[in-house]
């Protein structure tokens, strides 16, 4: 049997760079990287267990590959999906030969090896170890493009009460510092302009284990550290919490040039009373204050947020608070989530009592909130010339390309092959909720 792998990824940006690293390895190892299902002998599904029905997509995925024309593939399910379900994949997914956790992906190799080899197995792996170092900065340095994510810590050690995050990812560990700085060099030495550094709680960094340092907590001196590096133009990262969003990391935003106007701070709820029953450490005031502080700082700054609606005991008036917060904060992006229970996690012994169609009519408002402020926010560009770092070829449309702003907004113009990788002037002419359109000045 050929060795072509096709990897799938669901979920977060921590998956989407896992399954890069994951790609390099496996070619490493003799492996070719499938572009589609159909050209592949093993299909791995890398899975997310945040809601319930992400699960349910994959295992209805990886039950449809075992019918027709894909039986004879070997498919594997990694990431979160596969360590919180390990114990009933085999039967929910019994063709999945390989179910590996997320902590353990740099196994994924070696245990095809063996699969290739054995035909009766099944391996499942769903041990909890120290970050390997070689798999954090793996890379195929043909894949190196002009805006990456770097990976800097793993797991969550917050208690969340709606969460599976610290269950399939476990307690917070740390990349060194000069490890993280040396793949960021290595990146910018191949023509990376832009970082986006990558945590569950990435201003934790360090937290329990690296020595502030002038006032600096250990993840303002990363950045710090990130701003000197030759190459690199812009820095960001996700996602923060507001609980370790202090004053050093606000005065980052004025000190550190190389640092992107752009925030997004999850608020879940702006309800104190939901906040408390969430296990969320912070209320509605301590999250305006540091809006309030960020925008001192930069006026124009972008804030995106994520929100639950539907938790557990979430009031009329509750719902009206976090809606009221978007009237306050006027978040220019936000993810609303509807709650989904989680089995394991603290809050998932108090039920699901809102009913589904309150969710879907409060996660309807909120929409509409969100559209109206993104709406707001890109007219206000309409008229100003933006720095653009163009990223590629626009999805529709010829010779156009695509690229994005300082506060991440995409940005659409004309323009030739040889502005991709670079930062040009553009002057912004019309936008849509989620799209600015111009011309290079
Ligand atoms: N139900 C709904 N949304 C959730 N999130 C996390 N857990 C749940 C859940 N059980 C959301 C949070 C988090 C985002 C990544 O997913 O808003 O910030
Ligand atoms: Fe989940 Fe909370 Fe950790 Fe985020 S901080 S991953 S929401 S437990």
């Amino acid at each position: 049997m050929d060795k072509r792998v096709y990897i799938r990824t669901y979920g977060c940006q921590m998956n989407e760079r896992e399954s890069e690293s994951l790609a390099a390895i496996l070619v490493g190892s003799g492996y070719e990287i499938a572009n589609d299902e159909g050209a592949a002998d093993i299909i791995l599904l890398n899975t997310c267990s945040v809601r319930e029905q992400a699960e349910a997509k994959a295992i209805g995925k990886s039950n449809l590959i075992s019918r027709g024309k894909n039986r004879e593939k070997i498919v594997g399910i990694i990431g979160c999906m596969a360590q919180n379900l390990a114990d009933i994949l085999p039967k929910k997914s019994p063709n999945a030969r390989l179910i590996v956790g997320p902590n353990r992906i740099e196994k994924v190799p070696a245990y095809l090896d063996q699969l290739l080899r054995d035909s009766n197995r099944r391996i499942i792996d769903t041990e909890m170890g120290a970050i390997d170092p070689h798999f954090a900065a793996a890379r195929d340095e043909k894949k190196v493009k002009t805006s990456m994510f770097v990976s800097i810590m793993q797991g969550c050690n917050m208690g969340c009460a709606y969460c599976i995050v610290p269950k399939t990812r476990g307690p917070e560990r740390y990349r060194p510092m000069e490890e993280i700085v040396r793949e960021v060099r290595w990146l910018a030495e191949r023509g990376t302009k832009e970082v986006t550094l990558l945590g569950q709680i990435v201003n934790n960094y360090g937290a329990n284990c690296m020595p502030y340092v002038n006032g600096k907590s250990p993840f303002v001196q990363l950045l710090e550290k990130i701003q000197q590096i030759d190459g690199i133009r812009r820095i960001r990262f996700l996602s923060p919490h507001p609980k370790g969003f202090k004053s050093d990391l606000i005065d980052a935003y004025q000190n550190l040039p190389k640092l992107c106007p752009q925030v997004h701070l999850p608020l879940q709820s702006g309800s104190d009373a939901v906040l408390r029953a969430m296990k969320r450490p912070y209320g509605g005031e301590q999250f305006l204050a540091i809006v309030g502080a960020l925008r001192e700082k930069v006026p124009t700054i972008a804030l995106s947020t994520d929100i639950i609606v539907g938790f557990p005991g979430e009031t009329e008036a509750d719902f009206e608070k976090t809606c009221d917060f978007f009237d306050e904060v006027k978040f220019d992006m936000a993810f609303i989530f509807k709650y989904s229970v989680r089995p394991r996690t603290a809050a998932a012994r108090l039920g699901d009592q809102i009913p589904r169609e309150v969710k879907e009519a409060r996660n309807q408002i909120l929409l509409e909130r969100v559209e109206r402020y993104s709406r707001r926010y890109n007219e206000l560009m309409v008229g100003e010339a933006k720095e653009v770092l163009v990223e590629s070829w626009a999805k529709r449309g010829p010779r156009r390309l695509e690229g994005f702003t300082p506060e991440r907004k995409k940005v659409i113009f004309a323009g030739t092959e040889d502005c991709i990788g670079q930062t040009v002037d553009i002057l912004i002419e019309s936008c849509t909720t989620s799209t600015l359109f111009g011309r290079i000045v």
